[in-house]
């Protein structure tokens, strides 16, 4: 049976990293001990009732010190009540946290070269599962990171310094090559061959894209989605995401994902 945690927990730090980004830490040993990558947790503000319901956000990183778990790294984007109340934190606050839920990434025997995809904030949940990948194990990996501008690019230095090649797409053209990181794959599928996996975590309509594009060049492909969820655990039934292959049946994001083979899903 899975381990499940829940604690008022103590912020570490909380960096502000541009515009509407933060980094939060969060000392929760026990939880940072267990959380795969791709996995998330379920975070509820105290001493405040709207919003009343937890929000899901991707377990971003392992802090460690001295050969100890210390607790986990949030990267959060801040987009409207939950995210804003957030922002407001500072070290020694306390929030409420869930976790770790979901199924989280995998990573499959034979494995040698991988493609990373993030849109935006999706690169969360990808840095943590480069870390494992790419920092323990020696895969090579070509990371690419999509935003509509230069702010929306983050962790690209911390990509660097794992040995991994990055490449950066901008709406604006602020940062990196003018247009969206789709079609950067794209022609990275077309030109440069297929990796032995895609992992990619962004807005729906990227997913439903950088899956096709799997399809075609017949590429393994873990997307992470990022559906709306109210509970995290497979109660209120609200995170339901349609099977490919059995019309009517439904998976749960919350349970059978957020990670799923894109083969498995419909975008
Ligand atoms: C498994 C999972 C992992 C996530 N990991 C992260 C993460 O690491 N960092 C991060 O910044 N965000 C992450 N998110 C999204 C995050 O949960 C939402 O941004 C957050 O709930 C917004 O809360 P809010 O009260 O600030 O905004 P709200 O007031 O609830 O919403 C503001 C706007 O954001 C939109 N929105 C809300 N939730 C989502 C969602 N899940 N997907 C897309 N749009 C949404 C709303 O439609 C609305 O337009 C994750 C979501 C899931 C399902
Ligand atoms: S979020 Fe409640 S069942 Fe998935």
């Amino acid at each position: 049976m899975k381990k499940l945690f829940q604690k008022k927990v103590p912020i570490l730090h909380h960096l502000k990293l541009g515009p509407d980004y933060f980094r939060m830490g969060l000392a929760f040993p026990e939880l940072a001990g267990i959380a795969r990558p791709g996995q998330f947790v379920m975070v509820r503000l105290l001493h405040k009732y709207i919003p009343l319901l937890r929000r899901p956000f991707s377990v971003h990183n392992r802090l460690v010190e001295k050969n100890e778990v210390r607790g986990f790294e949030l990267l959060y984007k801040m987009v409207g009540q939950a995210t804003n109340a957030m922002s407001k934190l500072k070290a020694g606050d306390l929030l409420d946290v869930l976790g770790p839920l979901g199924n989280g990434f995998s990573c499959p025997d034979g494995i040698h070269n991988v493609f990373f995809v993030a849109g935006g904030i999706g690169v969360a949940s990808l840095y943590y599962l480069a870390r494992f990948l790419v920092g323990h194990s020696g895969i090579r990996s070509t990371v690419f990171l999509g935003g509509r501008t230069a702010a929306d690019i983050l962790c690209r230095e911390e990509f660097e310094s794992m040995g991994a090649k990055v490449r950066i797409t901008t709406e604006d053209g602020s940062l990196g090559e003018k247009g969206v990181i789709t079609s950067m794959l794209q022609e990275a599928l077309n030109v440069d061959g297929k990796p032995d996996m895609i992992y990619a975590c962004g807005p729906t309509g990227m997913m439903k894209a950088i899956s096709n594009m799997a399809h075609t060049h017949d590429v393994s492909c873990q997307v992470s989605l990022e559906t709306v969820m109210a509970c995290g655990f497979g109660v209120c039934l609200g995170c339901a995401v349609e099977t490919a292959g059995s019309p009517g049946a439904y998976f749960h994001a919350c349970t059978d994902g957020p990670v799923f083979d894109s083969r498995a899903v419909v975008i």
